[in-house]
């Protein structure tokens, strides 16, 4: 079994607004202690781009197999092994197969195959909210977005969307230092739902594939090996965890920031959408708080310049490397029109490099298009208090509501 390292033990942040707006934070690593030992947690902290990136890429010296880790999504009965557990934490090259075999869901065909679905919810979602005046952006679309994206590529009946919000919401909570039973028994009763829901669900689509991620992955061989159907139940509880909060996270923060950082760039690319690619990776840059990952050092080193043994923990902030001005300029800027945004380190680097990283970004760029097209204008509602709407998750703090005024 694996043990949980709390990361709020390490930041210690007062107050949820303060981790929502970590930069100060990270201004202080960066400068002062950017390779550093937490005694508490019993792990060294790297915050720098150039570290941060040899670790997660050099797998000979960090390894992603560990029994201590910051990732607390999935449950710790049976049913809630995940299929991060073969996947996130393997190396090369044990890991390549079952990266092989997702990767078979996540090629650029099927991509191409699933714009239109995705559009079509796009629309769809659009569409019910566009006669209203004030919507909360985070229920109304940055939630409801990937939640149906996922679960339509899943080939999911769309009357159970429901139930599998309220899976990823219960698998997605963070492990509490109190109450750490009633959480576990919780997410425990999500495991088990999920897992007996989607059973059945693949042995009818093995009899009836069609184009969905289920389908991909029942047809995936590597090697001469195929996928169970319990396997790929772990698979897409994997998925669910990998692609639907990281993306809400994205979708929302960027309407935070269209309305409280920046108030002149929702009008900029209204004028000029093809600065919206752009724009999400510098979302992705800028605002990505629960981009951190760990590793465990598997031989000795003195890589990042100090003396690491094998065993012990590293945990890398790729969002505070995102902040280096080693490598990004004036960093603690939005900018949507910086020119090497893209090196950001928020969907990882080397080997475990995020497999929905073309997803993510096709929804957003989707979804936040036609929003713009749709609505002229956006305006903050006045009485708004960003501390009383965060909510922590196994992601660290989100959104939990942002009520947005809208103009056709
Ligand atoms: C891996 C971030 C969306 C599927 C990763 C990793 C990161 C990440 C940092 C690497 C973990 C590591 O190094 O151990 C994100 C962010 C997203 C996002 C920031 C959205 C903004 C998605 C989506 C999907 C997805 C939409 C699929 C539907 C995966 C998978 C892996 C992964 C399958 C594992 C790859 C491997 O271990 O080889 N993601 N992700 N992600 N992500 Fe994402």
């Amino acid at each position: 079994n694996q043990e949980i390292i709390s990361l709020d033990e390490i930041t210690q942040f007062q107050s949820p607004t303060e981790e929502f707006n970590p930069y100060e934070w990270y201004k202080h690593k960066l400068q002062h202690e950017p390779v550093s030992y937490h005694e508490a947690t019993d792990t060294w902290n790297v915050f720098r781009y150039n570290d941060v990136k040899r670790v997660l890429s050099d797998y000979e010296h960090f390894t992603s197999v560990r029994t201590r880790t910051t990732i607390s999504v999935g449950a710790d009965n049976d049913e809630g092994k995940h299929m991060g557990k073969f996947n996130l934490m393997t190396d090369p090259p044990d890991h390549r197969k079952s990266r092989s075999l997702l990767a078979t869901a996540f090629t650029p065909r099927s991509l191409k195959l699933w714009e239109p679905r995705i559009q079509k919810t796009v629309n769809e979602l659009i569409a019910k909210i566009s006669e209203a005046e004030v919507i909360d952006v985070v229920k109304d679309f940055a939630t409801a977005l990937p939640t149906i994206v996922i679960s339509d590529l899943l080939g999911v009946p769309s009357q159970d969307r429901n139930l599998f919000q309220q899976w990823v919401n219960d698998l997605f909570l963070p492990i509490p230092k109190e109450n750490t039973e009633d959480v576990q028994a919780l997410k425990r009763r999500a495991a088990k739902e999920y897992y007996n829901y989607l059973y059945p669900h693949i042995v009818n689509k093995r009899a009836r594939p069609s184009d969905d991620i289920i389908s991909d992955l029942i047809k995936a061989e590597v090697d001469g090996e195929q996928l169970s159907d319990d396997e790929i139940v772990r698979a897409t509880m994997f998925i669910l965890g990998a692609g639907i909060e990281t993306t809400s996270h994205l979708l929302a923060s960027t309407f935070y920031s269209f309305l409280y950082d920046n108030d002149q760039i929702y009008a900029e690319i209204q004028a000029n959408q093809a600065l919206l690619p752009n724009t999400v990776e510098e979302m992705l840059r800028y605002r990505f708080n629960i981009a951190k990952m760990d590793r465990t050092v598997k031989q000795d080193n003195n890589l990042l310049g100090v003396d690491l043994k094998k065993g012990d923990v590293v945990v890398v902030w790729m969002s505070a490397a995102n902040m280096d001005e080693e490598v990004f300029d004036n960093p603690f800027t939005l900018d949507i029109h910086r020119p090497n945004n893209k090196q950001h380190l928020t969907f990882g680097n080397g080997p475990h490099f995020c497999l929905g990283a073309p997803l993510a970004r096709l929804e957003a760029t989707l979804g936040i298009g036609l929003f713009m097209d749709t609505f002229s204008k956006i305006e903050p509602v006045p009485g708004f208090k960003l501390e009383d709407n965060l909510t922590p998750s196994a992601a660290g703090q989100t959104l939990s509501t942002l009520p947005v005024r809208v103009y056709k």
